[in-house]
């Protein structure tokens, strides 16, 4: 098995697969709990958020434990928060996970005015459109650190320079930044960062909201989380995200930018008609998103899966269903386009062999007569912004 759907959700990394075969066994108790049992799972709990935070660089009483990215963004962008914060208006961009843009479509039902940036077909984004747009009204911001689907990384040190100097608040979605970016979220300074677990290698089911602040809780009861987000802490799920960040090998990610490249230029050279989504942007080091000339990438997604080989064609929240990827049509594209685009995401156990492999299936692909092409033609959007 090949294994480039890294985007979607990793394999357990090897410290939480030990985990997973022996210690979490003994991590059951409540950590709410009085007695002894009790005592030693918060301590776990709280030598895992001291370590977590010293990951991301934030300090751990900033840091509360979710369910994962999806609860961090709703609790952010819920109108109960919006409301609290005297937010007047949410900036944001339609490359968003489809977390963010329900929340975002909620908020306008509510009555918040959403305000959109738009990008080139690159997918970098308007930066003096969002610097115009924050003038004068108290805003929240809400934007990804590394897109999901392309990699584009955004310069988040730059919008938040924006927004602190407009007095508002900037809330990153950091789901594919973690652990593909080497970050410190003290030099960065937003007011909110929503990370996922399970895109490095924890269970599923974890993520994490740091907050400068104390939004207003999304779930209540109990005083789980000093309050924040009641319910009975997921021990195990956190040990896992203490583990899966320890496995975290920044030194590795060149490795992987060079099988990211050795892919991108095998293929292209193969077919020039191919084309990079995001090339020429700073991206993380594992994602490739590539425009197949036209072909059918559902059928070519189909034809690498009987290989053995899983890669992606838009984000598994959507995947199997037939739209075609939100984000690539954002950029200026029309659905055709964006219907011959596939992701390959690697991880740190991608090898040379393994896209060697994938190159020679993909061209078996290409030269076989079983494959439908959308006509070729010209398919940005009229309109659509200029790559600069
Ligand atoms: C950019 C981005 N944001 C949010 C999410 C949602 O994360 P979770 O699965 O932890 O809710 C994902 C996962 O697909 C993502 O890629």
């Amino acid at each position: 098995m090949i294994y480039l759907d890294y985007n979607s959700t990793a394999p357990f990394s090897p410290k939480v697969r030990n985990y997973l075969s022996a210690e979490i066994q003994t991590d059951w108790a409540n950590a709410a709990s009085p007695h002894e049992l009790g005592l030693e799972a918060a301590s776990k709990l709280s030598i895992a958020r001291a370590r977590i935070a010293e990951f991301v660089d934030c300090n751990p009483k900033a840091l509360s434990f979710t369910s994962g990215a999806t609860e961090s963004i709703n609790t952010i962008l819920h109108p109960s928060n919006i409301k609290a914060l005297g937010i007047e208006q949410v900036i944001s961009s339609q490359q968003e996970h489809s977390a963010t843009l329900a929340c975002l479509g909620r908020l306008e039902e509510c009555g918040t005015p959403v305000v959109w940036i738009g990008a080139n077909s690159r997918g970098q984004l308007d930066l003096s459109a969002l610097e115009s747009k924050l003038a004068g009204k108290r805003s929240l911001v809400s934007l990804m650190y590394v897109n999901n689907e392309t990699g584009v990384i955004n310069d988040v040190f730059e919008i938040q320079r924006m927004v602190a100097s407009a007095q508002s608040l900037f809330h990153i979605d950091g789901s594919q930044a973690l652990g593909k970016v080497q970050f410190s979220l003290s030099d960065v300074g937003a007011a909110y960062v929503s990370f996922s677990g399970h895109k490095i290698g924890s269970l599923k089911g974890i993520g994490m909201l740091v907050a400068q602040d104390t939004p207003s809780p999304l779930i209540v009861g109990g005083k789980q989380e000093n309050g924040f987000r009641a319910g009975t802490a997921n021990l195990p799920g956190v040990r896992s995200l203490e583990l899966a960040v320890e496995n975290v090998d920044f030194a590795r990610l060149k490795v992987t930018s060079r099988l990211r490249d050795e892919l991108e230029a095998e293929l292209t050279r193969i077919d020039p008609a191919m084309r990079i989504n995001g090339l020429g942007c700073p991206r993380a080091a594992n994602t490739s998103n590539i425009y197949f000339g036209g072909r059918e990438s559902q059928e070519l997604l189909f034809f690498l899966s009987r290989k053995g080989i899983s890669a992606s064609n838009g984000s598994a929240c959507t995947s199997g269903a037939i739209e075609p990827s939100h984000v690539i049509t954002s950029l200026g594209f029309d659905k055709e386009y964006a219907r011959s685009c596939v992701r390959f995401s690697l991880g740190p156990d991608s090898t040379i062999e393994q896209i060697k492999i994938v190159v020679s299936a993909i061209q078996e692909f290409l030269t076989g007569s079983n494959h439908q092409t959308v006509p070729a033609k010209n398919h940005e959007r009229v309109g659509g912004l200029e790559v600069t």
